[in-house]
């Protein structure tokens, strides 16, 4: 079993874009499968590539049934989606997220509730899903990770002055 190491926000590489994936060969398989293992093992429900330090648009999620909306299909199973995009978004929500980069920082953000996203699975197949709650509000967290921006850019003026405060009162920055 591989456990990556989760890098914290301040690093750089949180705040990087990441890039197009064109080569889908063993090697993407095996950083999927590396951070599924490693969200598993922190406990996460999402992980992004540039989290353990890797700059493919990789982001892997994996939603408990009990803690997502009924309605969604996708609940228990990890899902790899390779170049995810929003393709159609819907409603906003206001969604309280944590995330393994920030551990000190839970906040209240906003999402869209109802959205579709296109990616590709480790073959470059092209998918689509949809989701709702909290599974939707996982992958706009991921997809932000993908553009360098975490719950602190996110974040307005007066929150992000605020989560600083927090982290550095913990001796984190
Ligand atoms: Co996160």
């Amino acid at each position: 079993m591989v456990k990556l190491n989760v890098l914290k926000w301040p690093d750089k590489i949180l705040r990087t874009r990441c890039l197009a994936v064109s080569v889908f060969d063993e090697s993407l398989e095996q950083l999927a499968r590396d951070m599924i293992e490693t969200m598993r093992a922190e406990g996460g429900i999402g992980l992004s590539a540039n989290q353990v330090g890797d700059l493919r648009r990789v982001a892997v999620i994996e939603v408990p049934r009990l803690l997502g909306d009924l309605s969604d299909s996708y609940h228990d199973i990890p899902i790899v989606l390779v170049n995810p995009i929003l393709l159609e978004a819907e409603s906003d929500t206001m969604s309280r997220e944590g995330c393994l980069s920030l551990p000190e920082v839970i906040d209240v953000v906003k999402r869209f509730d109802k959205i579709t996203v296109r990616y590709q699975n480790l073959s470059g197949e092209q998918k689509e899903i949809k989701a709702s709650g909290l599974m939707a509000a996982c992958l706009q967290h991921e997809i932000d990770h993908l553009n360098g921006k975490t719950l602190v850019e996110k974040a307005s003026r007066i929150k992000r002055d605020m989560i600083m405060r927090r982290l550095k009162k913990k001796g984190k920055l």
